[in-house]
């Protein structure tokens, strides 16, 4: 029998239990165990509750006793990102705060294209080596779980070589990283042909190629007026659900379209939603795709954020995720985003974590973690403190002083 760990006492555990997956949340529904503990076996949590009750449990091997203040949460999921690339942006960052817009930059060959050229001029190699470097600095921040896209390859071969660094990074990776397929970003400069002969090719071509090398299950694509159109994407969507592909979407970043495309399609999540109006929400509201808000975006662009507040009135299942890219989104810093905006939009502490927890684990379709409970894996993140309302409140400044992934501590700011 493999042997277990006690872990405490916490001063509080936030567990992230008992709350809907949709809708507003008040922190008075916040399930907090005080004095808490967690019994760990192998990767999963075999057991929580009342420390001091934990410790007569007779199957513990080991404890681990926790001396000062410290809040335990669950290890935080950043259901969004894009943190396989070469290159920089820094110089559209300059021009864009000069008073260009992305997609004006974008048309004078910067934006988008800008990373696929300096993506395609790097090694498999050399793109594992980075991505493993910046999930790393995502875990040290909290997080257990990121979803990496690919979409700066933009050819089969390019988007084949991605999604391959990434499957490789994440056999050393300390996060997880949950890949997804993003060749539909932007039809590449360099294709000589439609969006929608550009879409077939990567459907006949790569499709099978992720189903038989294991690279993702997730298909996600950037409609937009720059990008592709509802009425390009139709084939490829309804091809990657015949094939059993997820589906998310980025949507409405900048004009509203693609988070119908998005609920039409049965997309697990609508990603960005910046430019939603009540419409748009309405239709999220009423679907089961869960609503993707990316605050990350909206800070390195000078935007409006999401308008997450109307999102969770609404009824809709609200996640937060740091969209981290070197285009729009280059502070990759999940917490410090997910903090502010809670600040802007008036999001409860409940919400913001529910947000970053359980609710982004669905926008995965993961249900073995975002919340502490028995069966779940032993994915935390612990703060000291003796209040789970520090956390939030002191903007992504208060860092964890240990994580745990698959019952095993990865981390600690004492080592
Ligand atoms: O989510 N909107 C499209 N894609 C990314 C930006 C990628 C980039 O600028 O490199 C986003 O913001
Ligand atoms: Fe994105």
């Amino acid at each position: 029998m493999e042997k277990s760990t006690l872990i405490g006492p916490f001063k509080q555990i936030i567990t992230m239990t008992g709350i809907p997956l949709k809708g507003a949340v008040k922190d008075s529904e916040l399930h907090i165990i005080s004095d808490g503990g967690i019994i760990i076996t192998g990767s999963t949590i075999t057991k929580i509750g009342d420390f001091e009750l934990l410790k007569e449990s007779d199957k513990i091997a080991e404890t681990i006793t926790l001396k000062g203040n410290h809040v335990c949460v669950p290890g935080f999921i950043d259901a969004h990102t894009h943190i396989c690339f070469g290159g920089s942006r820094a110089k559209d960052y300059a021009m864009r705060n000069a008073g260009k817009s992305y997609l004006e930059i974008a048309h004078a060959g910067g934006g988008i294209w800008d990373t696929v050229m300096q993506t395609r001029k790097s090694t498999q190699e050399e793109l594992t080596k980075s991505t493993i470097k910046l999930a790393n600095r995502h875990l040290k921040n909290g997080t257990t779980t990121i979803e990496v896209k690919s979409g700066y390859g933009l050819s089969v071969d390019e988007e084949l070589k991605m999604l391959r660094a990434i499957k490789e990074a994440n056999i050393t990776a300390m996060p997880d990283l949950i890949p997804t397929c993003l060749a539909a970003h932007m039809l590449p400069k360099d294709f000589q042909g439609t969006e929608t002969a550009y879409l077939s090719e990567i459907a006949d071509h790569l499709f099978p190629m992720l189903k038989s090398e294991k690279l993702a299950n997730r298909i996600d694509a950037f409609i937009e007026e720059s990008a592709f159109s509802a009425e390009d994407i139709k084939d490829y969507f309804n091809t990657a659900r015949a094939l059993k592909f997820d589906i998310t979407v980025h949507a409405d970043q900048f004009t509203p379209a693609g988070s119908k495309v998005a609920v039409n399609y049965k997309a697990l999540s609508a990603d960005h939603l910046e430019a939603s109006t009540e419409n748009e929400i309405e239709i999220i509201a009423n679907s089961d795709t869960i609503a993707v808000a990316l605050p990350g975006a909206s800070i390195g662009l000078g935007c409006d954020f999401t308008p997450a507040r109307k999102i969770l009135d609404a009824g809709a299942a609200l996640a937060i995720a740091s969209d981290h890219n070197p285009g729009s989104a280059p502070m990759g810093d999940l917490l410090t985003q997910a903090s502010i905006l809670g600040t802007f939009q008036k999001l409860t502490n409940a919400e913001v974590l529910s947000g970053i927890t359980f609710r982004a684990a669905a926008a995965l379709n993961l249900s073995d973690r975002g919340k502490l409970e028995e069966g779940l894996l032993a994915d935390f993140a612990v703060f000291h403190s003796d209040n789970y309302q520090d956390i939030l409140y002191n903007q992504g400044n208060l860092k964890p002083c240990m994580v745990w992934k698959d019952g095993n501590l990865v981390y600690d700011k004492h080592n």
